[in-house]
């Protein structure tokens, strides 16, 4: 049912953790199965996401989509970073089965949020950028889980 890549960041997730004094972070929040995820990003003064971690509450799908997400998201300009989609996180993993698809939306909504932060704390305007609508950044901020 899940492929090979899927099983290996499920198994082995890249970057889980936390990031301190970061750039931006953000969590985000699935209505539907109530899982959770948080992004971290480390952005240096061109714009270049150095670092990138995550933590989630969630299911396998998402621990597996947001340890490839934080993969695609490192080394690029917050720019590109704003490009990759859901749907690009998939193909990198080789596939989700249909009913896990709203699982890697967090992962994309998750960077979203923390560049929505990162934006907001040092005054700038990401084009094209909008807060997600999962965003619960300020419910969360202090709880730790
Ligand atoms: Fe909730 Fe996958 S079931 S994110």
């Amino acid at each position: 049912m899940y492929s090979e890549k899927v099983m290996d960041h499920f198994q082995n997730p890249r970057n889980v953790g936390e990031i301190e004094n970061a750039s931006g972070v953000g969590t985000v929040g699935n209505a539907k199965c109530g899982d959770i995820m948080r992004m971290y990003l480390d952005i240096d003064n061109d714009g270049i996401i150095q670092d990138c971690k995550f933590k989630t509450f969630g299911c396998g799908a998402a621990v597996a989509t947001s340890s490839m997400a934080t993969e695609l998201v490192k080394g690029k300009t917050v720019q590109e970073a704003l490009e990759i989609t859901n749907k690009a996180v998939m193909e990198a993993l080789d596939g989700l089965p249909p009913v896990k698809v709203h699982c890697s939306l967090l992962a994309e909504e998750a960077i979203h949020a923390a560049l929505w932060d990162y934006a907001q704390k040092h005054d700038i305007k990401i084009e094209g950028l909008e807060k997600p609508k999962s965003d619960i950044s300020e419910e969360e901020d202090e709880e730790d889980y």
